[in-house]
């Protein structure tokens, strides 16, 4: 194990228990099936404005880092919410009225069927309920309205009212709890508990590792979608992927594993300083707790506990981790935001462009390059996980709303 800290911004570890040579390993990793990942497509995609987000090559900012090519997974543009979550979220809504509804009918009712009223009543007497930092709430919360079941979102005091406006004006309930995101996930467990309601969590430990899994499952298909969207290039060599729980990043991870086998991309997650559970637990070789406040800007990625279904996947198939500043998510987003040697602008927020913000740091250190074999020639995948999720923050950070900014790139700069 190689553990550096390289410079005062950012600190960056190596994975020992990663599997480099073996092929995706089905039977550790049944979180992540071709079933599952043929269910939640067929779902998924037939929601109404369904699209595959773009996938952005981003050439100024590659000729900066002195890396072959960047593309960028831009996630802003899913469902109209701004962020990768409606396929997890919103598919393990989906999932919850699926089983309820096959427990009393033996029929397994598609999401085509549910959007055109079958089952209106029983679906309405549905509840579901998750702990969120803001984003996976929100889908869970249009995932519901979409379907037509109730819901009772959980958020911790940090999450801004901007993103709490977000989520009621999907006609949610939500409840403000003390503490931090993993606060918010136990009250939403255990309020479901005493009220015999649906808990929707991103996380296995959330209470439920049926939805879990769904969430996880429906994540999927955005790695899905690189995967064909690359089919006329060289596979990537790299992915540097942000975590909160590690549910993203595992899903990436494990279905990129299935797509490119022994050819896959060495893979980096990325978490703030504050909040680094996936950087502890490679370090310890064991899944380690991170106690505190964990607050950061990347309010998406600032949990304590790593998500149980993503371990397994993480511990064999992440390469290294690193942890970064604040400072490094806001620089990255301005710069997005301008759009560098002459590439597109793009509307980041704060924990979507983690990922980018890893890289940025990492491709300036030759320790960093040496140890993550960035190179020349690297081919680099990152997920550009939410645009502008809170208005306010991005135009406080950029200097200019999302729209202004989505304006000009669709000016052509
Ligand atoms: C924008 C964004 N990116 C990444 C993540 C991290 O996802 P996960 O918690 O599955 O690691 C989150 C989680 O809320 C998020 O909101």
């Amino acid at each position: 194990m190689v553990n550096y800290k390289l410079n005062r911004d950012f600190f960056v570890i190596s994975n020992s228990d990663v599997s480099e040579s073996a092929p995706y390993p089905e039977t550790v990793l049944e979180g992540l099936t071709d079933s599952g990942l043929a269910m939640a497509r067929s779902e998924i995609t037939s929601w109404p404005d369904y699209r595959a987000t773009p996938l952005v090559s981003l050439d100024g900012l590659a000729r900066q880092l002195d890396v072959n090519t960047i593309s960028y997974k831009d996630e802003g543009w899913r469902f109209g919410l701004q962020s990768f979550k409606p396929l997890g979220g919103a598919y393990a809504v989906l999932r919850v009225i699926q089983r309820e509804l096959h427990a009393s009918s033996g029929q397994l009712f598609s999401s085509t069927e549910i959007l055109a009223g079958s089952n209106k009543e029983r679906v309405l007497g549905v509840t579901v309920c998750a702990g969120t930092d803001g984003n996976h709430g929100r889908s869970v919360a249009w995932g519901s309205r979409m379907f037509g079941c109730r819901c009772v979102i959980y958020i911790n005091q940090a999450v801004s009212s901007g993103r709490e406006s977000a989520i009621a004006s999907y006609g949610a309930e939500v409840r403000r709890v003390p503490g931090s995101f993993d606060d918010a996930v136990r009250a939403a467990k255990e309020t479901a508990r005493e009220e015999g309601w649906h808990v929707v969590p991103d996380t296995a430990s959330g209470g439920s590792i049926t939805s879990s899994a769904d969430v996880m499952q429906g994540y999927a298909l955005l790695a899905e979608e690189i995967v064909e969207q690359l089919s006329n290039a060289e596979p990537p060599t790299h992915l540097f992927i942000q975590a909160g729980v590690g549910g993203l990043a595992a899903a990436v991870c494990g279905q990129l594993w299935q797509a490119y086998g022994l050819a896959r991309p060495f893979t980096v997650i990325v978490e703030p300083h504050s909040a680094g559970c996936w950087y502890e637990s490679f370090k310890a070789g064991k899944e380690v707790v991170v106690e505190g406040e964990l607050d950061s800007l990347m309010a998406g990625l600032a949990c304590g506990e790593i998500s149980p279904h993503a371990w397994p996947i993480l511990r064999k198939g992440a390469h290294g981790a690193m942890t970064i500043p604040d400072e490094a998510a806001a620089q990255t987003m301005k710069r997005l935001s301008m759009g560098v040697d002459g590439d597109q602008p793009i509307v980041g927020g704060e924990s979507g462009v983690a990922g980018l913000a890893g890289l940025i740091l990492a491709s300036q250190s030759s320790e960093a390059r040496s140890l993550l074999k960035l190179e020349k020639n690297s081919r680099i995948v990152v997920v550009g996980s939410e645009g502008d999720t809170d208005p306010e923050t991005y135009t406080k950070i950029t200097g200019r709303s999302g729209k202004e900014v989505r304006q000009q790139a669709i000016e052509g700069n």
